[in-house]
């Protein structure tokens, strides 16, 4: 049976308000749409107190850290909190043997000590503004997809170069509601972020991608780092002289705890959802592109597994690919069961099967949208697959797609006058690209997922889109993909460190032809040739797409007059909000929504890596000396549930109760409820949440760097001492 009522049927009982939590919604208009609701939800704060134009509001504390996640600001000296899969990058490049901050994890003293993070940024968001009728002018209905999107892009470079003149600011304009509507949005860069803190990634990883994407969890998900600022409190480039940042609005710190029903709200940089698409594009996505990638990372995390099992040093190598590779991979597993589970595909359809009653009965101008929506995913489908098979197998091949780093050299050797200078400049940045490559390389693990990887394009990718070096494999290997396979890491200069450093030293211009002719780089180029063909393909059916969707966002806005609609996620700052709650999994099974340290000598198994507890974590438990950061049940708290709407990019997101205090920080999903970036189900879709007090336990009671603690604010800190 469908858990979910289906959205149509919703539509026509709009006098029955929706009770889903699910929405990622804009915090300047946060007044108008949620406050209401908000507040009936036991929030305390009003919307000004999250984002004011004029005065400090939460807004000031929350950040984009790195690009890709969230952070927050805790402390008048520019203290943030982030996760620790967000801060790894940082927490391993200060890593080595003799100061393995990895295992050991890594404390500052005092500002001293705290690591410079060179490219690390933090963003701050200073304002965001409706551009909409500015953009509105700058195009007309005549114009192709291609021809409006330049137009937009003019249009908004001439926005943003007025509206930064003479500051030290960033701007963009992003389109919401598939370019219904378009804001200004004014950043201010912090580019001195240094490392604090972190603990050993057997608390930070605790439970590794066994856990990952699932529930019961007990990640210890956090790290902690520092904005510096020039003496003007202004971003400035890593300088010694630089000082803490001092925030408009930092965040008070609640040891309260959660219960379930409780109001939460999570702030932060949501990158990308899909929630009004047509049933191709989720048929698309769950259906054929989710398989191809699943089935071809199955067969590369099970050689690497397989090695690092055997290796502790292979383990050490390949742990973040394994990650990276498996992060997304348990992803789009859970995203297509979820879909399957609440017959996605199907309720989509029935929504346009509404959807175009409605526009033939009254709305004709609507009447092609779903029919054309249709075909244009049918056209797109056998690109985009070949698309998939060329990056995640036909380059998925380490030394292949590390070939691709040599096009720059050839391209710059292949002239008749080719300059010296900056041939080695290319030489120089290749050899520090090739030390990084190697030091986590495995020639073995790469030998064997080489001819798995060219087997599947082969048997998989329309004959039509084949690169030529297949001939070669069917000819002259008789399509013996081993033979195949010994011949390329026979062959190439990159299977073999020694060979290519000793070809770097010695390079000169005319020698590009060997590069050229390294089998890798024959492949990779074919590869590329094959992409560059169905390129255009893809950018018609693309465009086509993108600009019926612009119709069929504003159509539904017209035909669910009584919904409120959240644009789609775009990287830009939103608000989710929703309750604390467990959920039921399965039939008979029902989700507790915290778990505690006491789970954690649980599941703690020696032998297996994710799973290894430290003596001191073990220590603090058999003395249950929590401190003031137990729970009101005498347990320690580790990581809790709630139905906010989040996706990649909130991790490291505040997540706040109904007075405006951090309870916890975002790290993770649900695995069903990973369907939420397509559709949200308020049954299953579940964030998962580090407990804040668990993150203080961990910085003061197990690492002793009480200092970081008291340098915070907790809210009614005279209730706990
Ligand atoms: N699933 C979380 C997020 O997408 C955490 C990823 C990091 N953890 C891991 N075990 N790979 O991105
Ligand atoms: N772990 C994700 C991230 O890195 C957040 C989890 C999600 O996708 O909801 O942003």
């Amino acid at each position: 049976m469908k858990r979910l009522i289906s959205i149509a049927l919703i539509a026509l009982m709009t006098t029955i308000p929706v009770l889903a939590n699910d929405g990622m919604w804009l915090p300047i208009l946060l007044q108008y749409l949620n406050e209401k609701e908000m507040q009936e939800m036991g929030m305390k704060i009003t919307a000004e107190d999250i984002y004011s134009i004029n005065h400090a509001s939460m807004k000031d504390a929350v950040m984009l850290f790195g690009g890709g996640c969230t952070c927050e600001v805790v402390s008048n000296k520019g203290l943030l909190l982030t996760n620790y899969h967000c801060g790894y990058g940082s927490i391993q490049r200060h890593s080595a043997i003799d100061h393995d901050y990895l295992t050991d994890g890594f404390w500052a003293k005092d500002i001293t000590e705290e690591l410079p993070c060179p490219g690390l940024t933090t963003n701050l968001m200073v304002e965001m503004r409706d551009v909409t009728e500015r953009i509105n002018n700058a195009v007309n209905d005549k114009m192709t997809q291609a021809e409006r999107e330049k137009a937009i892009e003019a249009e908004s470079q001439k926005i943003i170069k007025e509206a930064t003149a003479g500051t030290h600011y960033q701007g963009s304009v992003e389109s919401y509601y598939k370019g219904n509507q378009f804001f200004l949005i004014i950043y201010e860069e912090f580019k001195d972020v240094r490392l604090v803190g972190a603990p050993p990634s057997n608390i930070g990883k605790f439970g590794g991608d066994t856990d990952n994407w699932m529930w019961p969890r007990h990640t210890g998900d956090f790290s902690i780092f520092r904005i510096y600022v020039d003496k003007d409190n202004k971003p400035a480039e890593y300088s010694p002289d630089n000082k803490p940042y001092q925030p408009k609005y930092y965040f008070n710190i609640s040891l309260e705890g959660v219960n379930e029903g409780d109001f939460t709200m999570v702030f932060g940089y949501p990158a990308r959802t899909n929630e009004y698409e047509h049933s191709g594009y989720v048929y698309n996505t769950v259906e054929v592109e989710n398989p191809i990638v699943i089935n071809i990372r199955d067969k590369k995390l099970a050689v690497m597994k397989a090695y690092s099992e055997q290796s502790p040093q292979i383990r050490i190598q390949y742990a973040n690919k394994i990650a990276s590779l498996a992060n997304g991979w348990k992803k789009m597993i859970g995203q297509s069961l979820g879909i399957q589970n609440v017959d996605g595909i199907q309720m989509k359809k029935d929504y346009e099967k509404a959807f175009q009653q409605w526009a033939d009965n009254s709305h004709k101008e609507y009447s092609t949208i779903v029919p054309s929506l249709e075909k244009y995913y049918n056209d797109i489908r056998p690109y985009r697959k070949t698309q998939r098979y060329i990056s995640e197998a036909g380059i998925g091949t380490e030394i292949i797609s590390f070939s691709g780093n040599y096009t720059k050299l050839i391209t710059a050797s292949k002239t008749d006058k080719p300059d010296n200078e900056k041939i080695s400049k290319i030489v120089e940045t290749l050899r520090n690209q090739a030390k990084t490559f190697y030091k986590d390389y495995n020639k073995d693990i790469d030998r064997e997922i080489c001819p798995q990887m060219l087997e599947i394009f082969y048997s998989n990718v329309d004959m039509k889109f084949m690169p030529s070096f297949f001939t070669t494999i069917r000819d002259k290997y008789k399509g013996d993909f081993e033979a195949y396979a010994d011949y390329i890491f026979k062959n190439s200069l990159l299977s073999d460190s020694t060979k290519l450093y000793a070809f770097l030293d010695n390079y000169s211009a005319k020698k590009y032809k060997t590069l050229e002719k390294d089998p890798c780089y024959v492949i990779f180029t074919e590869m590329i040739d094959t992409y560059n063909g169905i390129r255009p393909q893809i950018s018609e059916y693309q465009n086509n797409i993108d600009s019926v969707m612009h119709y069929y966002m504003k159509a539904q806005m017209e035909f669910e007059e009584d919904r409120r609609f959240y644009p789609d996620a775009n990287f830009t700052l939103r608000v989710s909000y929703g309750k604390v709650e467990g959920f039921k999994p399965m039939d008979a099974v029902r989700y507790d929504y915290f778990t505690t340290l006491d789970g954690i000598i649980e599941k703690e198994d020696p032998n297996i890596y994710d799973y290894v507890v430290e003596d001191k974590l073990k220590e603090l438990w058999r003395n249950k000396d929590y401190g003031r950061y137990a729970d009101k049940d005498g347990t320690m708290h580790t990581c809790f549930l709630a139905s906010n709407h989040t996706t990649g990019g909130n991790s490291g997101s505040p997540v706040i109760n109904a007075k405006g205090e951090l309870i916890g920080l975002n790290f993770d999903r649900n695995w069903q409820g990973t369907m939420s970036d397509i559709i949200y189900d308020p049954n299953v879709c579940r964030n998962i949440i580090v407990d804040i007090r668990y993150v203080l336990f961990i910085i003061d009671k197990f690492a002793g760097a009480s200092h970081l603690v008291k340098e915070m604010k907790i809210a009614n800190s005279q209730l706990y001492n």
